[in-house]
């Protein structure tokens, strides 16, 4: 019989900073929906507990089957595990439960996911930028929701020929580039796409900035596009050496994000082309402006941040370009604020483009975690995401 490890992690203090009560929920429905695609059902018992007075998220692992990958199965367990986004400290248990006396804790090493310092994620501080835990959060989840779970936990996955490329991601309402930080910052390609011209040039100049002070060899470029002698708006692209060697091979990460209307973005890339497609969607807030011609009850203008429009018919218009850029077996990963928009209109319009969406339909009594992650950001957003695949 496979042995049985028990894990705890403690939650990023970072993590309950964003989601205050809510980060030990969304940490377990993280660690669930990852642990349902990626483990092969050899992870199991989540769950939540307060040890020292600190929130610990605590799971069982089965040894990998013996055999000759077995050592490789267990590293990439401990690189998924590791790559979650409410991970802090990583501890296996023992002692406690069953046996006499209290439990011990014993640091784990996490897996070094990473290639580049986390000040990549966060030293963009701007409005309307989404929150970066939150961010690693919803690709994590979208990516392992593809057909290849276990390649979250590092920067390839496999051709059809056998041979290995890096892992493609698609923000295709980018802003000024949290989704592509986090695919850079995990070694896979990233591209995006976002109308406002002002979000393409504040990122290329945030990008070329960071790559200089540290010092990674690199290419980049900011240009205007053409097309029939019409201007199609600025493309930044960077290429990016994790190492000088690895910059020399040509085996460089890219990036690039494309100023356009993403109603377009089937013209901007090939199809069948990415992994995972991850976006957060406009809110349907105005932050610290006012819808026009709202008053308030006085009659002056209210200060708090207006409600307007629901993202659905911009999806629904979008989604077709989408997965045609989508591989089979790839996803669409969405958040979204549940004020303007209910969860069914986002199941109906991924559904009506073709795809699955995950979870739902669950004939055990356990929790689904698909449906785990709604969250309050502020007063005007309540955040969730929808995962959906594009059949085989
Ligand atoms: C919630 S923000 C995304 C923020 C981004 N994740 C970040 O942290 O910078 C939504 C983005 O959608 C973009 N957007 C809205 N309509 C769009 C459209 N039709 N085509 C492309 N981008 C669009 C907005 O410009 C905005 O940057």
């Amino acid at each position: 019989m496979a042995r049985v490890t028990r894990y705890a992690f403690l939650v990023s203090p970072s993590h309950n900073r964003v989601y205050a009560q809510a980060a030990p929920r969304l940490a377990l429905a993280e660690l669930s929906a990852v642990a349902e695609r990626a483990f092969d059902g050899r992870l199991t018992d989540v769950g939540t507990t307060t040890l020292g007075g600190l929130p610990y998220v605590t799971f069982a692992l089965d040894d990998a089957p013996a055999g000759p990958d077995a050592a490789t199965v267990e590293a990439t367990d401990l690189a998924l595990v590791s790559t979650l986004s409410s991970v802090y400290a990583l501890f296996r248990v023992e002692g406690g439960r069953d046996d006499a006396g209290e439990a011990v804790l014993r640091p784990v090493a996490r897996a070094g996911v990473d290639l580049f310092d986390s000040d990549l994620l966060t030293v963009q501080k701007y409005a309307g930028k989404t929150n970066e835990d939150f961010t690693r959060l919803l690709v994590n989840v979208t990516v392992a929701a593809t057909d290849r779970p276990r390649d979250l936990a590092g920067p390839w996955t496999t051709r059809p020929d056998g041979a290995r490329r890096r892992l493609r991601v698609l923000d295709p309402m980018a802003g000024r580039g949290t989704t592509l930080n986090q695919a850079l910052v995990r070694g896979w390609d990233a591209a995006g796409i976002d109308v406002d011209a002002k979000d393409v040039e504040a990122y290329a100049v945030f990008l070329r900035t960071w790559l200089k002070n540290h010092r990674l060899k690199h290419g980049a470029s900011l240009q205007t596009q053409h097309r029939d002698g019409k201007s199609l708006g600025r493309r930044f692209a960077a290429t990016v050496g994790a190492t000088p060697a690895e910059y020399r091979a040509g085996e460089t990460i890219g990036v690039e994000l494309v100023n356009a209307d993403t109603v377009r973005a089937a013209e901007l890339f090939p199809a069948g082309h990415f992994d995972a497609i991850v976006t957060d969607a406009p809110y349907g807030v105005q932050h610290g402006n006012r819808a026009s011609g709202t008053r308030g009850r006085d009659g002056r203008s209210t200060s708090r941040d207006e409600l307007t429009r629901s993202p659905v018919p911009l999806l629904s218009r979008a989604l077709p370009g989408w997965v045609r850029l989508l591989r089979r077996g790839g996803t669409v990963g969405i958040a979204w604020n549940v004020k303007v928009a209910p969860r069914r209109d986002l199941v109906d319009a991924l559904t009506d483009a073709g795809l699955e969406v995950l979870g739902g339909g669950r004939d055990d009594a356990a929790p689904d975690p698909w449906q785990g992650f709604e969250h309050r950001v502020d007063q005007a957003i309540q955040r969730d995401l929808v995962v959906a695949r594009k059949p085989r």
